[in-house]
């Protein structure tokens, strides 16, 4: 059952595809502060509270504070409160009842889940305009079925969107991608995409392509598709470049397609390539016109996008650095103590994705003109949605498209990558969290930057972060400029990584059934223990998931570990995978164990009664035989 609750005037964010008439009785679940803008809530006793999609720390929220705020942000600490997406819906269960709660609320949202008191939930808002939808059913998953029906279909990939995909910043020229192509087919490791970073553009303009590194992009993509069945994949960033000459830019300014100041001017940042303007795709002529220009990529050959720094992000916005060149001016001759140095610290550090410059600008929307700041979450959303409209119109519906920044609407219109991670132990299991609560926020479509993306990776490191993404439905290895190359060839055991990688495409059946299944039942693609199970230990279990509701996997994640714990909540399979046709299996009784595993090997339980069908090992995922199974039974 979903109930509506609204207060205020609320911005439709057409998050939720269903019309629900709005009731009254808030009060009998909230209590409302509206000096403070705060709504709160009493937790029960030991309650579960899953939700929040991407935000760090453990899949259970409680005993901690999380902010909505599309960010920018490169460094993702257990105290990094916002990161680049917004997914407003929790969902408390666990000790009696099953609750969803989605707040549809564009702007800034601070939540307080048993943080400051234990037993208490507080959100507070910036503004007193929110919508509240509430739904009760009974039990967990039941809840999370009704929420996705509300919001509607999550986004399915094309089937190559499921391969192995390489990426890094950046492939700078057409021989460096011929090259990798070479060594990954020497090496026998498959690969179904390669990602061009922003390096690909002339002077980071989105949709051209520079001719001296690429002269001819169409007959490479058409190459390599039709040779290889490997795609290409180029960025496309949010901001445009503004430069004399450059269609897109002046066709925007022409058009008054861009974000504007109060007085009008066109707003201006500086990101990737200077100075930028940011499309305002909040505005349905500008988002239509920004949707079309993907065109200009799809007309050479190229058919899948990864849209970055869509937060959008901001480096920096002249009229801050004015005020810093001023203050410097100020106390050049000065003694620095005395709280000048602090000042001029912060004001510095604090320059980027600055709050005030997000109210430095304006939607055209057709709810009336808006302040940025009060819908910030929907930009990387709208985006997004423009780039899928566009490929409608032009019927085509086997576009792969996935972005950094997002929102709850944003999963029927692509996937994500969990942005800008680093080469940690730490961040396996961040992205294992990550995982159960995008799903439960729509967003199947989900990996992250294998291996991490910055700092440098270990060859352990990568083979040991492959037992959970040879199971993510996005399946990219990326890393950084300036950071130890990362492709699998790039360390010495090219067998190893060859073997394992080869197993996603074992997997793809099962992975592919999994995948379809969650979209059309608005179900899970990743389960934790606590769907599945009733037991309380079952409740505690973060770091092993179900792929689906027939294999569990439980990753290795601590530098040097030989093995690890496993909780068994009843019998099960063990199959230890070195390869397609190099495994054990091993029956074990329900219970605790330690269970080792080298390097090389992928821990994946299979529970009774259930079966696992591999696939042959392929080059790609058009070679994979779907029709020529190899069933492991249990
Ligand atoms: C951002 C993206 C990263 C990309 C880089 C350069 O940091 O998150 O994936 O490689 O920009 O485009």
């Amino acid at each position: 059952m979903v109930k509506r609750y609204s207060i205020g005037s609320v911005f439709k964010s057409e998050s939720v595809i269903e019309d629900i008439e709005v009731s009254s009785g808030l009060a009998d679940i909230f209590m409302l502060d509206e000096e403070k803008k705060e709504v709160s809530l009493k937790l029960l006793d030991d309650e579960l509270v899953y939700g929040l999609g991407e935000s760090v720390r453990g899949i259970n929220k409680r005993g901690w504070k999380y902010l909505s705020n599309n960010v920018d942000i490169p460094i993702h600490l257990e105290q990094t409160m916002a990161l680049y997406g917004s997914h407003n819906f929790l969902l408390l269960f666990g000790s009696g009842r099953n609750l969803g709660i989605f707040i549809d609320y564009p702007g800034y949202l601070n939540y307080d889940i048993g943080f400051s008191k234990r037993n208490e939930l507080t959100l507070t808002f910036t503004d007193l305009d929110v919508d509240f939808y509430i739904i009760e059913e009974d039990s967990a998953l039941g809840v999370v079925k009704r929420f996705r029906k509300l919001i509607g279909k999550s986004y399915e990939p094309p089937l190559w969107g499921l391969g192995y995909s390489q990426s890094r910043w950046s492939y700078n020229n057409e021989q460096e991608v011929l090259d990798l192509v070479k060594t990954f087919k020497e090496n026998n490791i498959p690969v179904d995409a390669i990602y061009l970073d922003i390096d690909h553009m002339e002077r980071f303009k989105d949709f051209t392509v520079n001719k001296q590194r690429f002269p001819d992009l169409k007959a490479l993509s058409n190459k390599l598709k039709k040779e290889e069945n490997i795609h290409l994949v180029p960025a496309v960033d949010a901001c445009v470049k503004v430069e004399e000459g450059y269609d897109v830019y002046e066709e925007g300014v022409k058009n008054n397609y861009f974000c504007k100041k109060e007085n009008g001017e066109n707003f201006l940042a500086h990101v990737w390539p200077g100075r930028a303007h940011f499309p305002d795709v909040l505005n349905d002529r500008a988002r239509k016109w920004f949707g079309k220009q993907f065109s200009k990529l799809l007309e050479q050959d190229v058919d899948g996008f990864w849209i970055d720094m869509n937060e959008p992000s901001i480096f920096y916005t002249e009229e801050r650095v004015k005020e810093i060149y001023q203050k410097f001016e100020e106390i050049k001759d000065k003694d620095l103590g005395g709280g000048y140095f602090a000042e001029i610290q912060d004001m510095v550090g604090t320059v980027q994705n600055r709050p005030a410059d997000y109210e430095m600008f304006y939607h055209e929307t057709n709810q009336g003109k808006i302040r940025h700041d009060k819908i910030h979450n929907l930009y990387g959303y709208y985006l997004l949605r423009g780039a899928t409209e566009h490929f409608k119109e032009i019927g085509r519906d086997d576009i792969l498209l996935f972005g950094r920044s997002s929102h709850i609407g944003m999963h029927r219109y692509g996937g994500i990558w969990t942005g800008d991670n680093h080469s940690w132990w730490s961040h396996i299991p961040l992205i294992m969290h990550q995982l159960v609560n995008l799903n439960i926020c729509g967003f199947l479509y989900v990996g992250c930057d294998t291996g991490g993306f910055a700092s440098d990776c270990s060859q352990d490191l990568l083979m040991r972060w492959l037992g959970i993404s040879l199971f993510t439905p996005l399946f990219r290895n990326h890393s950084a400029i300036y950071t130890r190359r990362q492709e699998p060839t790039a360390f010495e055991d090219n067998k190893s990584f060859s073997d394992l990688i080869s197993l996603r495409y074992a997997f793809l059946p099962y992975i592919y059934e999994t995948y379809k299944k969650a979209v059309n039942e608005d179900t899970l693609y990743f389960y934790p223990l606590s769907f599945i199970y009733d037991d309380e230990r079952s409740k505690e279990v973060e770091d092993q998931l179900f792929v689906g509701q027939s294999i569990m996997i439980t990753p290795i994640y601590k530098q040097n570990a030989k093995g690890r714990h496993v909780y068994l909540p009843e019998d099960m399979l063990l199959l230890r995978f070195r390869s397609y046709d190099d495994y054990d299996k091993e029956e074990y009784k329900a219970g605790d164990y330690y269970v080792s595993a080298k390097e090389n090997e992928i821990l994946v339980f299979l529970r009774k009664g259930h079966s696992l069908a591999l696939a042959k090992p392929a080059r790609n995922t058009s070679e994979v035989d779907f029709n020529d199974l190899k069933e492991i039974k249990f």
